[in-house]
């Protein structure tokens, strides 16, 4: 029979042989955003669609091609969020965070969806680690983002990582450089793509972010932002970069940078790898405004966590192996079975993973699930080893063999044994500590 359906297209599953890696990315992302004081926030995986298309903007890509908008039964219009940044804002404005001490510090582990041509590092739901920093207009908030960032990456041990800069000022300057654009893409109306076109009159310096050849081909001769940012932005962006110098954090300043999403203001910036963005964010002073709340200057990024996966798989990367359950007890017969269970509740409760038989099998077929699933020690269980409360625990890496007293003797021997892998363990890191 066929399957009763398959995955949709641009969707991943994490099996279970995977989980670990995620597991590892995940909770390095949270404990370096704890280190810089964040703390977690979590909304909703929907929202209402009218949030992105004002906070994102309605003339980017993700809003006008690739959200997953649809009508709910009430007939209000949903959309699954395409990135974080806009309900993180719309939470910390509707609880009023404001209020208590600024900066607000908060970063999300959470899934996004757009709907984009799957490719290579590019799907239709991802994984983003996110921060946004709210209610920080000083220039060293840019530099300790951007440093979070970098931090990240090194932890998880990424190589040949760049780091790209940009500034693309206020309003104010982007006015001067938004009537620049138009005279110059005037001249090529003819060549752009209809959405280019009606961005030509909306808002030109989305055509500097079309993925259409022609139009990115147009683009690159455009005028760059940089030429026209006001003092004020200037001096931010000068100051930004001497913060950078200063925690020796290697960029380079790339004028045409100008991210896909319309709230961004001043800073930007990306963390490539063979010209993929892995990590991205920047500044968006205006977006609490643009949502109706008050002005809080602010900045975060994101990382795509299965571009940041994909990188250290290709690399090599060394993952912390996952935990092999401890015991595995394999039992003869339905009255051990009964036993067997209720001693892997006791094992349990004192803190061992214990594992027992579930498919009625034969002692040698245990045995092989054993050894499969990695059980660091197996303990048979017969009606004899009921009856006297007695059994041999095995090794099954050196095949040394215990007997135990039934449980007590058979905890403390996990013990004992879980204390010298311990010291092993230690011994182990502190030889590659003074290796390193
Ligand atoms: P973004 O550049 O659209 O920014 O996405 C951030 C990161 O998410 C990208 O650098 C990439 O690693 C990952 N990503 C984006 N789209 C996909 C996709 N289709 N498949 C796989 N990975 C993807 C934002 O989303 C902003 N909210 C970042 C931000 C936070 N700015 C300020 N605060």
């Amino acid at each position: 029979m066929d399957l009763v359906a398959s995955a949709i297209k641009g969707t991943l599953d994490m099996l279970p042989k995977e989980s670990h890696e995620w597991h590892y990315v995940e909770s390095v992302a949270a404990d370096t955003a704890k280190l810089y004081g964040f703390s977690e926030i979590r909304t909703p995986v929907f929202e209402k669609t009218e949030l992105f298309q004002r906070g994102v903007g309605d003339t980017t890509d993700v809003v006008q091609k690739e959200m997953y908008t649809f009508n709910d039964k009430g007939g209000r219009s949903i959309t699954l969020r395409p990135e974080g940044t806009a309900g993180a804002i719309r939470s910390i404005l509707e609880h009023g965070l404001f209020n208590e001490a600024l900066p607000v510090k908060a970063y999300y582990l959470t899934t996004c969806y757009r709907y984009e041509k799957p490719q290579k590092g590019r799907l239709r739901e991802f994984h983003q680690f996110g921060v946004e920093c709210v209610g920080a207009a000083a220039p060293t908030a840019d530099a300790e983002v951007i440093t979070l960032g970098k931090t990240l990456l090194d932890r998880l041990g990424l190589q040949n990582i760049s780091l790209e800069i940009n500034s693309i000022g206020c309003p104010e300057c982007r006015a001067k450089y938004t009537e620049a654009l138009k005279k110059y893409f005037e001249e090529y109306k003819s060549e752009l793509c209809p959405t280019c076109l009606d961005r030509l009159d909306r808002n030109p310096m989305r055509i500097l972010d079309c993925k259409s050849e022609i139009c990115s081909k147009i683009a690159e001769n455009a005028p760059k932002i940089l030429d026209y940012i006001c003092d004020d932005c200037r001096e931010h962006f000068e100051k930004v970069k001497a913060c950078l110098d200063a925690a020796d954090v290697k960029y380079t300043v790339n004028p045409s940078i100008v991210r896909g999403l319309d709230y961004y203001t001043k800073t930007v910036f990306e963390f490539l790898h063979n010209g993929l963005a892995v990590c991205a964010g920047g500044r968006y002073d205006g977006l609490a405004t643009e949502l109706g709340g008050v002005d809080l200057p602010s900045l975060g990024f994101a990382a795509g966590l299965e571009r940041i996966l994909m990188i250290m798989r290709e690399q090599g990367a060394e993952f912390p192996t996952p935990k092999k359950p401890d015991l595995y007890i394999a039992p003869l017969g339905e009255n051990a079975s009964a036993q067997a269970v209720k001693l892997c509740g006791l094992l349990r409760d004192e803190g061992f993973s214990a594992i027992t038989d579930m498919s009625g099998r034969g002692l040698k077929a245990q045995m092989k699930y054993a050894d499969k699933i990695g059980a660091k020690y197996t303990l048979v269980l017969g009606d004899n080893e009921v009856e006297t409360s007695t059994a041999k625990i095995k090794d099954m890496q050196s095949g040394e063999q215990r007997e135990v007293a039934l449980p007590e003797g058979l905890v403390s021997v996990l013990y004992d044994m879980s204390i010298d892998k311990a010291f092993d363990d230690l011994h182990e890191s502190m030889a590659k500590l003074e290796e390193k």
